[in-house]
């Protein structure tokens, strides 16, 4: 086995990936569907079908067989445990979850908040997105002593604050807090917690907020300041998230890292004065 596989092949590795059919979650579960892992994407199969996410990456992997789509909705503990158990049936204990359930839903001055808006997009990013599915497979490795690693999605805005996007602020804050205080109670358990923190990529969820015209590539305010505080000078493009899903997910590369985020933004958090 040549060395660069001996550091990243994944082929032992069985990843569940929530959010599995959306935009940067779909990137990662090729780039593992590509180092050889067997994917199960999980997704609400509202906004994205994930059986069509699933032969998509399974095409673009040549991973035939290898990757599986699971309707669920990972806001309710039973929902996930059910998805597990049907995930097990299909491709054995997973040993790598990928945290890629969340978003965010508008920008307003703070007096303007709704709070319902306010609280679904919290627990969007935190609960559905964190928390339910780690304390799920949490338990499950724990009472079978599978090693195993858990890879979340921070944010810039878990750094430094991204103005009026107070819910996605705060929850991607917690996201990242989540990440080191799993890390250390998992530890002892063979589990590893790390994130990624993408910086600005353009999706769905944000292309409004960062391009003011689609036909001409024009940039918003927000979008040419972005731009201006991002050294390498542009978006991410998805691409860039592949080679450290990779590593994270590698045991045989990063099997001594944990508790950290990377950040993968172009320099976006050196900016400085
Ligand atoms: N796109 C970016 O620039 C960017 C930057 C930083 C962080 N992130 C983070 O990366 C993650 C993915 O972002 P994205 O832009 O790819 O979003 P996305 O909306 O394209 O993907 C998220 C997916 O999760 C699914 N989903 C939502 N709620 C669910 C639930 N309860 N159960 C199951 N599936 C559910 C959605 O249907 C969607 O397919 C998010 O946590 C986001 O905050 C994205």
């Amino acid at each position: 086995m040549s060395y660069l596989n001996q550091l990243f092949d994944l082929s032992d590795i069985r990843a569940v990936v929530t959010g599995g059919a959306g935009a940067l979650p779909s990137v990662m579960a090729e780039a593992l569907a590509k180092a050889g892992a067997q994917v199960a994407l999980w997704g609400r199969g509202t906004s994205h079908r994930v059986d069509e996410a699933a032969d998509r990456i399974a095409e673009r992997a040549g991973a035939h067989g290898r990757v599986y789509g699971f309707t669920v909705d990972t806001a309710t503990e039973d929902a996930v445990s059910d998805a597990l158990a049907r995930t097990e049936n299909s491709l054995g204990l997973p040993n790598l979850l990928v945290n890629g359930v969340g978003g965010n839903r508008g920008k307003t001055a703070f007096t303007e908040l709704d709070v319902e808006t306010f609280r679904s997009v919290f627990e969007l990013n935190v609960l559905a997105g964190l928390v339910i599915p780690t304390k799920v497979f949490a338990r499950r490795w724990m009472s079978e002593e599978q090693p195993a690693a858990i890879i979340n999605l921070a944010s810039m805005s878990s750094y430094v604050p991204l103005s009026g996007v107070w819910a996605y602020d705060a929850a991607k804050s917690a996201v990242m807090n989540l990440t080191v205080a799993t890390a250390k109670e998992f530890a002892p358990a063979g589990i590893r917690v790390n994130a990624i923190a993408p910086g600005f990529f353009v999706g769905h969820q944000n292309k409004h907020l960062l391009i003011a015209d689609e036909s001409t590539g024009e940039l918003t305010e927000r979008g040419r300041e972005i731009i201006g505080r991002t050294p390498l000078g542009r978006f991410g493009s998805f691409e860039d998230i592949e080679g450290v899903t990779v590593f994270l997910a590698s045991p045989q590369a990063s099997q001594f890292v944990t508790g950290v985020a990377v950040p993968v933004d172009g320099g976006f958090l050196t900016d400085n004065v």
